[in-house]
C-alpha cells in the first residue's frame, strides 16, 4: 500500500467531512436572530453602507422585523440594486436609499440635514460603512481617507443625529469595529496622514480603535438619556472587505474563508443583537464578540483620560469653522 492511500481511506474522507462540518457548525454565534422575536414597527433605523456585506444583511434584518429602514450608501446604483433586494425579500416598502460619502464631511452633513428635515425620529443607528486596505489618500477636509470614512464621517453623522436620537429614546448607536483595534495606536498625528505605515491592515486597525474608544465615551456622555452606544466586532466574514488587496490575498481568504470564516448574514448577528435584542437593553459603552458575548476591549479603548482626549479632538476637527 502507498502511503497517500491512506487519504482515500473512507474513514478518512468521514473524518474529514465530519471536521469540516463542526467547524462551519461553529461560525455560529450563540444568539440566533431568528429566534428573536423583537418586531421594531413604529422605529426607524439607519445603517451606513447597507449596499453589500455586513450592513446589507444588518438593514434586511430590520426590514423584516417591520422597521422603517435608511440605508446610507455612497452609490446610487449599488444602493438601488440593495433596495430592491431589501424590499424583494422582506416584503416591506418602508425601506429607503440616502446617498451618503461618509468619507465627506461635508456629504455627512447634508445627509444628516435631509434625515433631520425628513424623520419624526431615530431609533437605531448602526455605523457599518469603512474600508480597508486604502493606499494613503488625503481627503479634501484634509484628513487621511480611511480615517475620514472609518471614524471622522461616522463621529460627526453620530453627534449631528443625537437629539433626534435623544427625542426618539430607547435608542440604540451600534458601531461596527474590530477585534483588529488591538493592534492599533493612537497617535493624533495619523488624522491627517501622518506618521502612518500603509501597509496591509495597519491603517484600518488605528481607525478601530477609535471607533471603540469614542464609542465608549459616547456612551458616558449619554447616561441617563436612554440611548446606548456600544461597539461589535462582527467576526472574520465574507465580504468585500478585501477590495483594496492583491487579488491573491483575496483568494487565500476566501478559499480558508469557505470553512473558517462567517458569512455577511452570519456576521450581521452580533450587531443585531446589539441593536434590538432584549438582552442589550440599557447597556451601553460596551464591546460585544462575534458571539454576542460582552468582552473587554483592549487596554487602550478602556482609558479614560484618553477616550476624554480623543473624544475632544474629534469634535473639534468635525466642527464647522
Ligand atoms: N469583513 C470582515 O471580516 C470584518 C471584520 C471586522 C470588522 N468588519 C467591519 O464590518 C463593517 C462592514 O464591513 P464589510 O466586511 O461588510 O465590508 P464591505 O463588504 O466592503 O462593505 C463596506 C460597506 O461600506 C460602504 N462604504 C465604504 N466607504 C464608504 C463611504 N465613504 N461612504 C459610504 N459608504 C461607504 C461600502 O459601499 P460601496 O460598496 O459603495 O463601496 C459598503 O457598503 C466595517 O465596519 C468593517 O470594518 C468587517
Amino acid at each position: 500500500m502507498h502511503w497517500l492511500d491512506l487519504f482515500y481511506h473512507p474513514v478518512w474522507v468521514l473524518s474529514t467531512a465530519v471536521l469540516a462540518l463542526v467547524v462551519r457548525m461553529q461560525r455560529r454565534g450563540s444568539w440566533d436572530p431568528q429566534s428573536c422575536s423583537v418586531r421594531l414597527k413604529g422605529k426607524t433605523a439607519i445603517v451606513t453602507g447597507a449596499n453589500t456585506g455586513i450592513g446589507k444583511f444588518i438593514a434586511l434584518d430590520f426590514a423584516r422585523r417591520g422597521a422603517r429602514v435608511i440605508l446610507a450608501c455612497r452609490s446610487q446604483a449599488r444602493g438601488s440594486a440593495a433596495l430592491q433586494e431589501i424590499r424583494e425579500k422582506s416584503g416591506n416598502s418602508d425601506v429607503h436609499l440616502r446617498l451618503v460619502d461618509v468619507s465627506s464631511l461635508d456629504s455627512v452633513r447634508e445627509f444628516a440635514e435631509g434625515i433631520l428635515k425628513e424623520e419624526e425620529a431615530l431609533h437605531i443607528l448602526v455605523n457599518n460603512a469603512a474600508v480597508s486596505g486604502l493606499p494613503r489618500q488625503i481627503t479634501k477636509d484634509g484628513f487621511d481617507a480611511s480615517f475620514a470614512t472609518n471614524h471622522l464621517g461616522p463621529f460627526l453623522l453620530t453627534n449631528l443625529l443625537l437629539d433626534l436620537m435623544k427625542r426618539s429614546a430607547p435608542a440604540r448607536i451600534v458601531t461596527v469595529a474590530s477585534v483588529n483595534h488591538k493592534k492599533g495606536e493612537v497617535d493624533f498625528s495619523h488624522f491627517h496622514g501622518e506618521n502612518l505605515n500603509y501597509f496591509m491592515d495597519n491603517v484600518y486597525n488605528h481607525t478601530k480603535l477609535h471607533n471603540i474608544i469614542c464609542t465608549n465615551q459616547l456612551a458616558h456622555r449619554l447616561q441617563g438619556t436612554g440611548v446606548t452606544a456600544n461597539s461589535v466586532h462582527p467576526g472574520i466574514v465574507m465580504t468585500e472587505v478585501l477590495r483594496h488587496y492583491p487579488w491573491s490575498l483575496r483568494f487565500i481568504f476566501n478559499l480558508i474563508g469557505f470553512f473558517f470564516f462567517k458569512t455577511p448574514e452570519e456576521g450581521a448577528v452580533s450587531s443585531i443583537f446589539c441593536a434590538l435584542a432584549e438582552e442589550m437593553e440599557g447597556i451601553t459603552g460596551k464591546y460585544c464578540d462575534s458571539d454576542c458575548q460582552l468582552v473587554l476591549p483592549a487596554p487602550l479603548a478602556r482609558d479614560t483620560a484618553l477616550a476624554v482626549k480623543d473624544f475632544e479632538i474629534c469634535e473639534r476637527l468635525t466642527s464647522k469653522l
